[in-house]
């Protein structure tokens, strides 16, 4: 294919870095159809020499703009412009790509802090869980309300293996996943006044009122709950919803001392504290760090779930606390009937013993990680990025009106795309949440392309600055 001759003009002393302006300028020619899939463009050595500035400024912008999706490499064969898959506006509009062929008639892909990798590798594991339920002897009537035995006893392996926490059996029972875990222990507490984090987690603010608990939002800061804000909320907090291993959603990881303050004060409180945990096994950099629960096991009450790791459709999930507080919440459950079914524990079981799920764990991490890095290279230029390097989502702040616009290209294209106001109540904290577990690599390239399209248009240079 021919070398294209661009049409790129640098200018010095605007304060807008040259490697900036590059990219941008390209990412319009692109845009607008100047220069289309396949067509390659020139090398470093020429472009820097055509524009007289140096090889660093062009590499850095090719890598951005490989990183973002826009073009790719084919080693030692030059950079050519990627098959994006949409059609290109002649206008010098905003956001306006086709939209995505990921997208169906119903709905948008939705990039959601919650939705995991799911992959055809993993069907074996799956199907064989399965087939080993269809042969299992059927119990003889109701099962365990707390949950199948076996299953029990595995878990506590399983969260001291994973989770530093070491519990009993009988110190532990199956729920139907998280929020299912909250309203059996609002239920069993009685009345009270809950504390949740803000911006947290919605469904279980949701849960906690439609279980007649009046909510209190707590502020976060970069240690997470801010305990000196709880100090002086008012009394009645009988729990304090939190999540420390992953901030849901700005992703900070609770530090130690706020762990201690944290305790001190539910303590003062006489108040139970409620640790959900969602997604701690994707930390990419170091393991874990060690579940809150482990620090007090009277104070605090343990949420896991197989949401993440396994599938959210599973609805299991495993609440675990004091002996007592457990007998009692099997007590109440054996009267409604209200477990998780006996075919779906016995499924998970056999997923536990069989390495299967550890497995998922495993190969979730590494794509995690090399998403996020995906995501972080395309995006770190616009604004703040959430810290943690774990999970299956990351934050972008940016002003408020700049998320609402780009949620709206991104609508416009095909993408959901979550924003921060949206997970707050009554924070002041904007920006946009970038969910990359419950995509395919494809949808996630071209969901950033049109992102970082659309960032480029609303954000001028001067709104590139971190937001506080
Ligand atoms: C903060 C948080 N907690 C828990 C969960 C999992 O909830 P469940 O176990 O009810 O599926 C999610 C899922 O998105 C979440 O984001």
């Amino acid at each position: 294919m021919a070398k294209p001759t661009l049409p790129l003009t640098l200018a010095r002393g605007t304060g807008i870095p040259l490697a900036v302006q590059l990219a941008q300028q390209v990412r319009r020619l692109i845009r607008t159809g100047a220069t289309g899939p396949g067509d390659r463009l020139p090398s470093n050595r020429a472009l820097s020499a055509d524009l007289g500035v140096a090889r660093a400024v062009v590499e850095q912008a090719y890598d951005q703009l490989i990183a973002e999706g826009w073009l790719t490499t084919r080693r030692g064969a030059g950079t050519y412009v990627a098959d994006l898959g949409v059609v290109p506006t002649t206008t010098t509009g905003r956001g306006r790509v086709g939209p995505a062929p990921g997208a169906h008639a119903s709905g948008l892909v939705r990039l959601d802090t919650g939705s995991p990798w799911v992959d055809r590798r993993h069907e074996a594991g799956w199907r064989r869980a399965w087939r080993e339920v269809s042969v299992a002897r059927m119990p003889r009537g109701y099962p365990d309300p707390a949950g199948i035995p076996e299953l029990r006893a595995e878990l506590a392996g399983y969260v001291a293996r994973t989770r530093g926490l070491s519990c009993r059996p009988d110190e532990l029972i199956i729920t139907g996943g998280t929020t299912h875990g909250l309203a059996m222990l609002l239920d069993g507490l009685g009345d009270g006044t809950i504390a949740v984090e803000d911006p947290g987690y919605l469904a279980a603010v949701a849960t906690a009122e439609q279980n007649g608990w009046p909510v209190v939002d707590v502020p976060v800061d970069r240690d997470g709950i801010d305990v000196a804000a709880l100090r002086i909320a008012p009394p009645g907090i009988r729990a304090i919803y939190v999540t420390p291993a992953h901030q849901h959603p700005l992703g900070m990881t609770m530090s130690a001392g706020r762990r201690i303050g944290l305790l001190a004060e539910a303590r003062r409180r006489h108040a139970m504290v409620v640790e959900d945990d969602y997604d701690s096994e994707f930390r990419y950099d170091v393991a874990p760090v060690p579940a809150l629960a482990s620090l007090d096991r009277d104070r605090v009450i343990y949420l896991g779930t197989s949401s993440k790791a396994v599938h959210p459709g599973l609805r299991i999930g495993w609440l675990v606390g004091p002996a007592d507080l457990i007998a009692s919440m099997a007590e109440r459950r054996a009267a409604r009937h209200d477990h998780p079914t006996w075919p779906v524990q016995s499924a998970f079981l056999a997923m536990l013993r069989e390495g299967h799920v550890d497995k998922l764990v495993r190969s979730a991490r590494r794509v995690y990680a090399e998403r996020s890095r995906v995501v972080v290279a395309a995006l770190a230029a616009f604004g703040e990025i959430g810290a943690a390097p774990a999970g299956m989502y990351l934050t972008l702040r940016v002003p408020g009106p700049v998320a609402d616009a780009v949620r709206n290209d991104c609508r416009q294209a095909g993408f959901d795309v979550p924003s921060l106001a949206e997970l707050s109540r009554t924070s002041l904290i904007t920006g946009l949440v970038i969910g990359f577990g419950g995509v395919t690599d494809e949808e996630l390239s071209r969901a950033l392309v049109v992102m970082t399209d659309s960032l480029s248009g609303w954000l001028d240079q001067s709104d590139r600055t971190p937001v506080p």
